[in-house]
């Protein structure tokens, strides 16, 4: 078996699906692997400690004579007409937002495998590259927002006055949402949050923020480690909680997620403008519509006096740790799924099943299909 590792094209993305670190271990495992020239350089990861790993350095068109080939975002069209006919590839793909690209890939049947629709249990947790990515932007996020306020977070008391330390309030408890709270509680601000799931009050709290209580709230379902979608209801009764805490916050993070859904709007305009001149808002949801009514994508605007952050690569902005991660991830999915002499798949096992999207010319992958027959 040949794995292939492309060059990210993306703009502004930064990582590489394969450190060298990780290719020594495939390669103990007797793959091959080819690399593309500078696909490291985003990452730090020179040509030189690929070569020195096992990997052979090849251009881009050699890469493509590989059996599998590997990325952190999906294949472009282009690259999915360089493929062999019937060879595999693997990257964080969001399936169900692509049908062109699934429909290019089913007429050459190529096989594909996304890391972003890994199940979320303990025996994949190794290769599950969203929350190895998630973890790294939600301390991203507090760096940066703290960057850009004219405050620091902690209490200090000095001979010119005492400083009172920094409001931070953070919509959703997962994976980017806990990280953001240690961050920022390492940092020395006081940290309140709010999330849909009460069971996430007791995770909140170890970590020393204050979860916000949302009264008289329905009981959240949750699907495959996700929130299900909540009620008007509920997004009302969270939004008047949230309306007063809000006008005291100095900086903001929104990491709200319901999976396959546009992201709720939790923070309005109108809330934007009660707040304090000054204070920021970093919208971690933004790539699926964000939490924030008035973020924009990749951009940082100010509105009302607020700093809106639309950040949605933050895990490009820390490369080196995130290539680390996601060539965990990505070849512990892989020799999962194949070995040196090819492809071994049990169809029925859960996690194969999970991530397998496209199959001998067809989607097979169950959530894709129910996203885009609707
Ligand atoms: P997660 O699924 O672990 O956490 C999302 C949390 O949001 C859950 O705890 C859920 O209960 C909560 N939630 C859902 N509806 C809510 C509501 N109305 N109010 C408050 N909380 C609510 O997801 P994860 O991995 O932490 O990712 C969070 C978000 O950050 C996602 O939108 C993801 O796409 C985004 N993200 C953005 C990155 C960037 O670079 N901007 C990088 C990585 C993730």
């Amino acid at each position: 078996m040949k794995i292939g590792v492309l060059k990210e094209t993306k703009d502004h993305e930064r990582r590489v699906a394969l450190s060298p670190e990780v290719i020594k271990l495939l390669i103990k495992k007797e793959f091959e692997i080819a690399v593309e020239s500078g696909a490291g350089e985003g990452s730090n990861f020179t040509d030189e400690e690929y070569k020195a790993a096992g990997a052979s350095l090849v251009a881009k068109k050699g890469v493509f004579d590989c059996d599998i080939l590997l990325k952190v975002n999906i294949f472009t069209k282009e690259e999915v007409s360089q493929m062999k006919e019937g060879s595999a590839c693997i990257s964080l793909m969001y399936a169900y937002n692509h049908p062109e690209i699934l429909a290019e890939m089913n007429k050459k049947s190529i096989t594909s495998f996304s890391m972003d629709a890994v199940p979320r249990i303990s025996r994949a947790q190794k290769m599950d590259a969203l929350s190895s990515q998630a973890n790294l932007a939600g301390y991203k996020s507090v760096i940066l927002g703290a960057n850009h306020l004219g405050k620091i977070f902690p209490l200090m008391m000095t001979a010119s006055g005492t400083i009172t330390p920094s409001k931070v309030l953070i919509f959703g408890a997962g994976v980017a949402g806990l990280q953001a709270i240690a961050t920022a509680k390492r940092l020395g601000a006081i940290v309140e949050v709010s999330d849909v799931r009460p069971e996430t009050k007791e995770q909140v709290e170890s970590l020393g923020g204050r979860f916000l209580i949302v009264e008289g709230a329905e009981t959240v379902k949750v699907e495959g480690g996700y929130a299900a979608e909540v009620s008007e209801e509920f997004l009302q009764k969270q939004k008047e909680l949230i309306q007063s805490k809000i006008k005291e916050t100095d900086l903001v993070i929104t990491t709200a997620l319901v999976m396959g859904k546009k992201s709720p709007i939790l923070v309005t305009e109108e809330m934007v403008k009660t707040m304090k001149k000054g204070a920021v808002i970093v919208d971690m949801a933004v790539e699926s519509g964000g939490n924030c009514e008035i973020s924009e994508k990749d951009k940082t605007v100010i509105k009302h006096g607020v700093t809106i952050i639309g950040e949605s690569n933050l895990p490009a902005l820390l490369s080196t740790n995130a290539s680390q991660l996601y060539a965990t991830n990505i070849s512990t999915l892989l020799l999962h799924l194949a070995n040196k002499d090819g492809f071994n798949l049990d169809r029925e096992e859960e996690i194969t099943k999970g991530v397998l999207i496209t199959y001998k010319g067809e989607i097979v992958h169950e959530f894709t299909k129910k996203i885009l027959n609707k």
